[in-house]
């Protein structure tokens, strides 16, 4: 079969197209024919050996699927042969099969498409978790979206907007921002692409008093570094500042007098724990998501969709801050 493989540390065009042995499944595992796959910010820092959790070389990159399962093997209960599913798999995804436990499995209900079902995973699993699970999110709060018009950023306006939340974006163009508009934000806040860029960082705060909203209640954080203290300096009494990621590759660091003054709480979103830790909840949250696309709440917004053998420039897409909402990687391209 066809796999992207990681030979070596480094950049996205060190990566190559190899034919490689299908894998047999273990105990509790299926064999996922793989449709499609999306492109994430951790495949990034996988191939570049910068994530927490490291596969030994040669590996495939490559954090979730959608397929169809073509084999089962002990052990596996509640799936079957000819289940659409969405595979959540950390690595190995870019590729035409995949083996992995029946348990990282979420079953595709059939009224959704491949297509949708593909930009769910990393994305919108990690999101729901962030609003609902660790901040409560409410209707009448004001959510601030930095990156908003990125992955995991464009899936906070929408499901903030789809749970009633009054949404802030934040990105460092107008054409990001129209696109955020377009799926449901209400106030657009523009940074410089520099983000040491002082100016910009004063101007931050000054923007979202500006709107009017009286501060902000719930902050999803993507990007980490110099806008994570002004974000802070704007929350209300009792705001939850949700820590999602560090696409800037700054961790920031922050006065803890902050907190305590502003009566805030600061939570980390560690989705791939919760989905170990708590598989049933992240299926509700699933439950929750499918539902929202059925009734037209929720429109995943698709950037681009490249044949498996061009994933190299799906990421440099990524990688150069050029693309919004999900890509894609077309494995079987008449399918997806
Ligand atoms: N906590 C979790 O469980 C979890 C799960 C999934 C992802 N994440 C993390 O969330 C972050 C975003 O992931 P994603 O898949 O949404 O990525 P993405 O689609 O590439 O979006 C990231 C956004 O960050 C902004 N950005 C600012 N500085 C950047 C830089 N130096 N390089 C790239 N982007 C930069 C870009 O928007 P502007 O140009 O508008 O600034 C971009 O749209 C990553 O750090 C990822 O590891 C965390």
């Amino acid at each position: 079969m066809k796999a992207l493989v990681c030979n070596q540390y480094g950049p996205p065009e060190n990566l190559v197209v190899n034919d490689i042995p299908s894998p047999t499944p273990s105990v509790g595992d299926v064999i996922i024919d793989v449709i499609g796959a999306a492109v994430n910010f951790p495949d990034l820092l996988v191939i570049e050996n910068k994530y927490q959790i490291q596969p030994p070389l040669p590996f495939s990159p490559g954090s979730e699927v959608v397929g169809i399962i073509s084999a089962i093997a002990e052990g596996v209960e509640h799936l079957k042969v000819g289940d659409r599913v969405i595979g959540l798999c950390l690595t190995g995804g870019f590729r035409e099969q995949i083996s992995i436990s029946a348990l990282a499995c979420i079953k595709i209900p059939d009224d959704i498409s491949f297509r949708n079902a593909a930009t769910l995973g990393l994305a919108y699993g990690t999101t729901i978790y962030a609003l609902k699970d660790r901040a409560n999110i409410q209707p009448q709060d004001t959510l601030l979206v930095t990156g908003a018009s990125g992955g995991v950023g464009l899936a906070a306006v929408q499901i903030g907007k789809a749970m009633g939340a009054t949404v802030i974006a934040a990105a460092s163009s107008n054409e990001k921002l129209n696109i955020c508009k377009q799926h449901g934000a209400t106030h657009l806040l523009k940074y410089a692409k520099q983000l040491d860029d002082k100016e910009s960082q004063r101007n931050f705060s000054k923007q979202i008093k500006s709107f009017g909203t009286g501060g902000v209640d719930v902050v999803y954080d993507p990007l980490g570094g110099n806008y994570a203290e002004p974000a802070i300096r704007t929350m209300n009494w009792n705001g939850r500042y949700l820590v999602v990621g560090f696409a800037t590759g700054q961790i920031p660091s922050i006065p803890m007098n902050l907190p305590l003054l502003k009566g805030c709480s600061l939570s980390g979103v560690f989705w791939g724990e919760f989905v170990k830790r708590h598989p049933e909840l992240n299926q509700a949250n699933f439950e929750y998501l499918f539902e929202l696309i059925r009734n037209k709440a929720l429109t995943p917004h698709i950037a681009s969709v490249y044949p498996l053998e061009q994933t190299p420039q799906a990421l440099y897409q990524l990688q150069s801050r050029t693309s919004s909402g999900k890509i894609l990687i077309a494995v079987d391209s008449n399918r997806i």
